[in-house]
């Protein structure tokens, strides 16, 4: 009996070494954390609890049954973050380069299972040098074992992950499926086949860095929601992320009481300049709106003509998706289609209320857009705000024209609110552009053509240039002044707290992917 508490205190001590001292040197050589430190920063102070310390695998070929490790290369449990239940599993490196065997695989899949039973979100902190080579099919059997659930509990609890090192091949994939994924700047890279394979195939020298780092990621392909300057800012930001988001889909967010006070916020005035071309940053309405430094912005450097991002209005959390004028003049294309798409189902499945800021021109022409199919991405915005069932609120601070007034949460697709300023302008298209349409003869016939058309877009912009016309039919419930719209977002989202909605029974929808 002695000898076994023994025998179970020298486990430990080795299970807590890892890969050994010269190992963990490298590791740290590299500026990364272990998985244990990594695990011990993310989680409240003594709170976590790890699960199948002592597993190991189970291969014996090419010598590997003289080669274990206790824990198999990954580190998993679960503990609290600001007091709130989190299943976890931290891939260490130091253990066969943190490669994934089926032991590795079975103890990610015991965490998940148990997050699923529970309802708590899972975070995965990845760095991996991929399937363990030497075990070959059992190893794809466990990723794919990971995928699985990975689907089964989309939707249902909250998936984040992490990438603090290497991810590529099949690896990719667990990330590529959870609700975000955030990676390091310089130390962590994600692809489907690295730059030696990519030379051979494709003939194209490429760094891994330039082929799948941080940069990549969150500027180019959109893989990545937020990049990380350092392992300790990643931690902080999952940190920072969750607080936002509720434990399941069958929970709300946490909300602060909040009293109702004057709520005028004079700065939202001058925000939007007189002329309807010049641009303004819709930043600065998002920071006139929301409570004080509540902003946290995902997909930041991605598809930056639109905004989206989490933020709390008098404590409560809510999602925002906001078009940008700063940025190709706030117009909807591919990529910011698809960005705010994904961003509005994430807040519809985890009960976010979102809050929907309008000022766009309409769709990107051309045909780089129409050959990538602007007309299918363009189309999961407009699905996904259709289907969204949680409190919608709209405020149109500027330009609505076109499809993209309808896609940009329109009372026709079921926003609960719409709200439009004094400068707001809802119409098929710009004056200039309908008046050369629907005046054409008579600015040819025109002594002047010139004066004809401004006469002519004066009168197209005092009919159609202004929120009024849509109020007048109901299509927007107020015209607010700038400076009232923090209360009546407060307002709105409180009247909303229990808003219901039966869905039809269907398997699912098929969105347009
Ligand atoms: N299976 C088993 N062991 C692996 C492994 C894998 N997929 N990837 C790395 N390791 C081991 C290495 O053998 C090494 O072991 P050691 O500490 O006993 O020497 C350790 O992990 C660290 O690897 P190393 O190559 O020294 O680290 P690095 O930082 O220089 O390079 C990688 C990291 C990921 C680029 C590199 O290890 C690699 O290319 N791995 C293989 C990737 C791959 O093809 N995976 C299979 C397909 S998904």
């Amino acid at each position: 009996m002695s000898q076994n508490k023994e025998k179970l205190k020298e486990k430990i001590t080795e299970a807590l070494q890892g890969g050994g001292e010269k190992r963990i040197a490298k590791q740290h050589e590299k500026k990364k954390l272990t998985a244990r430190e990594r695990v011990d920063y993310l989680l409240d102070e003594g709170s976590f609890e790890e699960i199948g310390i002592l597993v190991t695998h189970r291969t014996t070929d090419f010598g590997m049954e003289n080669e274990t490790y206790y824990g198999d290369g990954v580190v998993t449990g679960y503990g609290t973050i600001n007091g709130r239940l989190v299943y976890v599993f931290a891939q260490d490196f130091t253990v066969f380069g943190g490669s994934l065997s089926e032991t590795h695989a079975e103890k990610i899949c015991k965490v998940m299972d148990h997050a699923m039973k529970v309802g708590a979100p899972i975070i995965g902190l990845n760095d991996s040098g991929g399937a363990r080579i030497q075990e070959g099919v059992k190893s794809l059997g466990g990723y794919a074992d990971i995928f699985y659930r990975n689907v089964q509990a989309s939707g249902v609890i909250p998936q984040i992950s992490a990438i603090m090192g290497p991810c590529a091949g099949g690896a990719v994939y667990s990330p590529a499926m959870t609700d975000f994924t955030l990676m390091v700047q310089d130390t962590s890279y994600m692809f489907v086949t690295g730059p030696n394979v990519v030379k051979t195939v494709t003939n194209e020298s490429v760094t891994s860095e330039e082929l799948g780092g941080a940069s990549t990621h969150s500027t180019k392909s959109g893989v990545t929601h937020i990049t990380s300057a350092n392992d300790i800012s990643c931690l902080e930001d999952i940190k920072k992320l969750l607080s936002y988001i509720p434990q399941n889909n069958r929970e709300t967010t946490h909300k602060l009481d909040y009293e109702l006070g004057d709520e005028v916020r004079e700065n939202l005035e001058g925000i939007v300049p007189d002329s309807s071309s010049k641009p303004y940053d819709m930043h600065e309405v998002i920071k006139g709106i929301i409570d004080e430094n509540s902003f946290f912005e995902v997909h930041k450097n991605y598809a930056d003509n639109i905004i989206v991002g989490f933020a709390r209005l008098g404590g409560r959390s809510i999602g925002i998706v906001a078009n940008q004028p700063m940025s190709l003049a706030g117009v909807l294309d591919v990529n910011s289609s698809k960005k705010a798409a994904r961003f509005t189902r994430f807040c519809d499945c985890f009960n976010i209320p979102l809050l929907v800021l309008v000022d766009v021109p309409g769709f990107l022409p051309g045909t780089d857009q129409e050959w990538n199919g602007i007309i299918l991405h363009g189309a999961k915005l407009l699905y996904a705000l259709s289907e969204a069932t949680v409190p919608r609120v709209t405020v149109i601070t500027r330009k609505a024209y076109g499809g993209a007034y309808d896609v940009m949460n329109s009372k026709h697709i079921g926003a609960d609110l719409n709200f439009a300023w004094p400068s707001a302008e809802i119409a098929v298209m710009g004056a200039k552009g309908a008046s050369e349409i629907i005046f054409r003869k008579e600015i040819q016939e025109a002594k002047n053509p010139e004066v004809k058309l401004s006469e002519k877009e004066a009168e197209y912009a005092e009919k159609f240039a202004n929120p009024f016309k849509a109020a007048q039919r109901g299509f927007i419930d107020e015209v607010i002044m700038p400076k009232e719209t923090r209360r009546k977002l407060l307002k709105a989202f409180s009247m909303l707290e229990n808003k219901k909605v039966e869905r039809i029974d269907r398997k699912h929808g098929n969105i347009p992917l």
